[in-house]
C-alpha cells in the first residue's frame, strides 16, 4: 500500500454537500500580518492544509505563540525574535509565502532571513517585483545561496511605486511593509483580488490606513503601531469551482456550502455559458451555492484567464476537464502563467482532444505571446474520458486530474495524490462525502 496514491472508480456521478472554510490565499498572508501587531490576532475557519502548516513552523520559529481556538487559530507576537537560519531553512521549498515575511519581519527585527521558495512549478514565477519595491522602502537586500538577508539601515520609508504587472504575491508585499513604514505609499497597477481586499479590512482592524482608489491605485499611510486582529476569513473560491466542476465533468450535483456568490461572479457567468445549472443560498448559517449538470450536451466557450475581475488563472484547469466534454471547440488563452497548461498531456492520454498553442489565442494583452510558451489551449469535444494513470504536476492541475479520474469510465491510479492537500482541505473525506468510489491504494 502507497499512502501517496489514490486508486479512483471513475463514470459515477458526484452528488452530495461539502463545506469550504477559509481562503488558502487569504489565511496564510493574515498569518504573516498577525506579526505586525503589538497585541495577539485570532483568525477564524483556518483551513487544515500544507500552506497553513509552513506558515504556523515558520511563526513559531520567530517566536510567535500559536495556539488552535474552535476551528481557528490565535497568534501571540509578545516574543517575537530571530530565528536560526538552519531552522528556517527546514521549510525552504515548501511554498511561496516565506516570500512575504520580509516587511513585517523588518518593522518587527530590523532584519529578515527568507529561505528559498516553493509553490507550483506552472512558470518562472520570479520575485523581482517584490525586491524592487522593498529597496525603494529602503531595505537593503543581500542575495545569498542560502537565501535573501536584508536590513533596513535607515529604517523603511514609504515610497510611490507601480507593478508592472498587478501580481497578487507583489501587491500583498506592498502593503504589509507599508502599514509601517514612515509616511505615505501610492501603490499603482495594484491587484485587487477579493482576498486582498480581506487582507487590506484585517490590516485596517490592526489600525492601518488605507485607501483602495479607482484605477488599481491604493494608498496607504504608515503608522507607528498596530494592533491584534479578530477576523473571520473570506471562503475559498477557488476550491469552490473546483468542486463545481467536479459536478458538470461527472454529470454530478454538488452543493459548496460557505461558497460566495460575490466572489464567483467571473466564474459563474462562464460556468452558466458551459450549461452548467446553479442555486444560490444566502442564508446567514448556511449559505452556499448548489453546482449541477442539469443534463443534455456542454456548450464550448471562449475564455481568457486574468487578473481580478477576469476569470482566474486558477479556475481554469478544473473547467478544461469540463470543457472535454463539451460539444465544439472550447478555446482557453492562459494570460497570467506562462506554463499552466502542461496538465492537459495527462487529460490527452485519457481520450480528450487539447491541442495547445504558443500564439495568443485572444485578444486580453499577454506578456507571452510570441516567446516560447504554449499558453492558449483549443478543446475539441465531446470526448470519452477513459482510465489512465496519472501523476499529480501541481495543485490545480492535480486537482483536474483528479476530476478527470472520477469523469472517466475505469480505474486510475493518480499518484502524488497528497500534494492536492496544499490547498484542498480533508479532501479523501469530502470525495467520501460526495460519493466517489476512491481509496488509497
Ligand atoms: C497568487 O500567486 C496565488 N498564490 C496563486 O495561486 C494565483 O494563481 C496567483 O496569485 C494569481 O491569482 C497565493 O496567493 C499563495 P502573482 P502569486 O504574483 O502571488 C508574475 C494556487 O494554486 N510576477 O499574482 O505568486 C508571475 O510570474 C496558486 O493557489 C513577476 O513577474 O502570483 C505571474 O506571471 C498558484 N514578478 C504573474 O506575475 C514578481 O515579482 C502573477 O503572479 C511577481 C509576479
Amino acid at each position: 500500500m502507497m499512502d501517496d496514491v489514490l486508486k479512483v472508480y471513475g463514470g459515477a456521478p458526484l452528488h452530495g454537500e461539502i463545506t469550504v472554510r477559509g481562503a488558502k490565499n487569504l489565511v496564510s498572508k493574515a498569518m504573516v500580518a498577525a506579526l505586525l501587531g503589538d497585541t495577539p490576532s485570532r483568525l477564524a475557519d483556518v483551513p487544515k492544509i500544507r500552506d497553513v502548516e509552513v506558515v504556523r513552523g515558520l511563526l513559531e520559529l520567530h517566536g510567535v505563540k500559536v495556539t488552535e481556538d474552535a476551528g481557528g487559530l490565535v497568534f501571540d507576537p509578545a516574543n517575537v525574535g530571530t530565528a536560526e537560519i538552519d531552522e528556517i531553512n527546514v521549510h525552504a521549498g515548501s511554498s511561496r509565502i516565506p516570500i512575504l515575511f520580509c516587511g513585517p519581519l523588518l518593522h518587527r527585527l530590523g532584519h529578515a532571513f527568507i529561505p528559498d521558495l516553493g509553490g507550483c512549478h506552472i512558470g518562472d514565477r520570479p520575485i523581482d517585483f517584490h525586491l524592487a519595491a522593498l529597496r525603494q522602502f529602503g531595505a537593503v537586500v543581500d542575495k545569498t545561496p542560502q537565501g535573501l538577508h536584508l536590513t533596513a539601515p535607515n529604517g523603511l520609508h514609504g515610497t510611490k511605486f507601480e507593478l508592472p504587472y498587478p501580481s497578487v504575491g507583489a501587491t500583498e508585499q506592498v502593503l504589509l511593509t507599508a502599514v509601517r513604514a514612515e509616511g505615505v505609499t501610492e501603490l499603482r497597477n495594484a491587484a485587487v483580488e477579493p482576498e486582498i481586499v480581506d487582507l487590506i479590512c484585517i490590516l485596517q482592524k490592526m489600525g492601518a490606513i488605507i485607501k483602495v482608489h479607482t484605477d488599481r491605485v491604493i494608498e496607504i499611510e504608515g503608522v507607528t503601531s498596530l494592533r491584534g486582529y479578530s477576523h473571520r476569513p473570506i471562503t475559498d473560491r477557488l476550491e469552490a469551482a473546483s468542486w463545481a466542476c467536479a459536478a458538470l465533468a461527472t454529470k454530478g450535483d454538488i452543493t459548496v456550502k460557505g461558497a460566495r456568490q460575490v466572489d464567483m461572479m467571473t466564474f459563474l457567468n462562464v460556468f452558466t455559458s458551459v450549461g452548467g445549472a446553479f442555486e444560490v443560498d444566502d442564508s446567514p448559517t448556511k449559505g452556499g451555492i448548489r453546482f449541477w449538470h442539469p443534463g443534455g450536451e456542454l456548450r464550448a466557450v471562449a475564455l481568457e484567464t486574468d487578473v481580478h475581475p477576469g476569470f482566474m488563472t486558477d479556475w481554469q484547469q478544473p473547467l478544461v476537464v469540463a470543457l472535454t466534454q463539451a460539444r465544439g471547440l472550447s478555446i482557453v488563452h492562459e494570460t497570467v502563467y506562462e506554463r499552466r497548461l502542461g496538465y492537459t498531456d495527462a487529460l490527452n492520454t485519457m481520450g480528450a482532444t487539447i491541442q495547445v498553442y504558443r500564439d495568443c489565442l485572444g485578444g486580453t494583452p499577454c506578456r507571452f505571446g510570441r516567446r516560447n510558451f504554449k499558453h492558449s489551449a483549443v478543446i475539441a469535444g465531446p470526448s470519452k474520458l477513459h482510465a489512465a494513470d496519472l501523476v499529480i504536476p501541481d495543485l490545480r492541475g492535480g486537482f483536474s486530474h483528479l476530476i478527470a479520474a472520477l469523469a472517466a469510465e475505469g480505474t486510475s491510479h493518480v499518484f502524488g495524490v497528497n500534494l492536492i492537500n496544499r490547498g484542498y482541505e480533508d479532501f479523501d473525506s469530502k470525495l467520501a462525502a460526495l460519493g466517489a468510489h476512491a481509496e488509497r491504494a
